[in-house]
């Protein structure tokens, strides 16, 4: 165990915030940072020894390799052998921001990074305090989201304080998050750029700049063995066990009714959109409303924390609403497919 330093974030500390979470950084400590999709878990991306140490603080299986956080394309050259005119593009359109892009890497990026991988996850986030942090260090920042290996991804600072207190060295607390889920990622490194990862840059986004983009068959089927290696883990696990139901609207409270009903002894959690909310039928019930259907924004935004809301109370099961895979849909069911260990009650459809 060591000291973990916890910063409430505001405008008279900033600066000061910035050059000793630099500082840490560059002697290969752990500093827990805010970016604008979830919490990262922060090291200097080219000492092997530091990015070691991350896969200790959260328990990660050493095969799934991390992203590089950079503040410029300037550095984001240093840590790659080309860019194609496809990466420009793309750069313009949506960075800062929650995309990452995997390139073919330099020499130059440590084993422990790219678990041996011949490619590099780079992403430029669209947050102040990040991109002062990477600026100020003058290196890539290596960030996992910043929770235990299995765990839902922070959103907010007192979420990672729960799971790394003592695990690292410094937490930065800047408030929510903005995006509420992590990163798209897509993979620019073969011929045709694939996302490997649903998240805040949408398919329908990307699409209108690559028409041929394709999406890995493990998203939209999860018995598909994934790309990403990341995607293969046990994922976004509540401590309850959960539930996922699909189809119409009107068939999804009638299922999650008549389950409700069929299991009388549990005390259930409902993850609701806000139409909803008030249909549920049942005694022990603890009904979160995540948002407006129309709203997908909202809903993830509000998911990774309203799961461990329900790891603090004492909901035994969690049966969630789902969503079209469309849009910011894809990205939501993804995460609630792993949530509920892919455990769904279809409707007729
Ligand atoms: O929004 C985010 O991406 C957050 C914030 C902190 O930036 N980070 C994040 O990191 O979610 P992490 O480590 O939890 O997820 C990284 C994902 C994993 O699924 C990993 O397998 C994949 O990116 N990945 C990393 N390097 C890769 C590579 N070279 N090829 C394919 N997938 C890669
Ligand atoms: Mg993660």
């Amino acid at each position: 165990m060591m000291m973990t330093e916890y910063i409430i974030l505001n405008e008279e500390n900033f600066d000061r915030t910035v050059e000793d979470a630099a500082d840490l950084i560059l002697s290969g400590k752990l500093v827990v940072f805010p970016t604008e999709t979830v919490y990262g878990l922060g090291a200097d991306g080219l000492k092997g020894q530091a990015v070691k140490d991350i896969f200790k603080a959260k328990g990660r299986p050493s095969d799934n390799p991390l992203i590089l956080h950079v503040s410029s394309v300037e550095m984001l050259d240093r840590l790659i052998e080309s860019r194609s005119e496809l990466a420009d593009i793309l750069i313009d359109a949506f960075w800062p921001g929650p995309i990452t892009f995997v390139f073919k890497k330099s020499d130059r990026i440590p084993d422990e990074v790219t678990a041996g991988l011949d490619t590099v996850a780079v992403r430029m986030p669209n947050r102040k305090f990040a991109l002062s942090l990477i600026e100020a260090a003058d290196t890539p920042i290596a960030a996992p989201s910043a929770n235990t290996s299995g765990k839902s991804s922070p959103t907010t600072a007192m979420h990672s304080r729960y799971d790394l207190d003592g695990r690292v060295d410094m937490i930065v607390d800047d408030g929510e998050t903005d995006v509420g889920l992590e990163s798209t990622v897509l993979d620019l490194s073969e011929e045709v750029p694939m996302i490997l990862r649903p998240g805040g840059i949408t398919f329908e986004m990307l699409s209108e700049y690559i028409p041929n983009l394709k999406v890995d068959g493990n998203i939209v089927n999860q018995s598909v063995v994934p790309k990403s290696p990341g995607q293969k883990y046990k994922h976004y696990a509540p401590n309850a066990e959960a539930v996922l139901f699909t189809g119409y609207n009107e068939e999804i409270v009638k299922n999650i009714n008549d389950y409700i009903a069929s299991h009388p002894d549990r005390k259930i959690g409902i993850l609701a959109t806000r139409e909803n909310v008030d249909k549920y039928i049942g005694e022990n019930l603890k009904v979160i409303d995540m948002g407006s259907q129309s709203e997908l924004i909202e809903i993830a935004h509000n998911l990774f924390a309203s799961l461990r809301e329900f790891d603090d109370s004492d909901v035994d099961l969690i049966l969630s609403e789902g969503f079209e895979e469309e849009g910011m849909g894809l990205a939501i069911m993804n995460r609630l497919k792993k949530a509920c260990s892919n455990y769904i009650i279809k409707g007729r459809e």
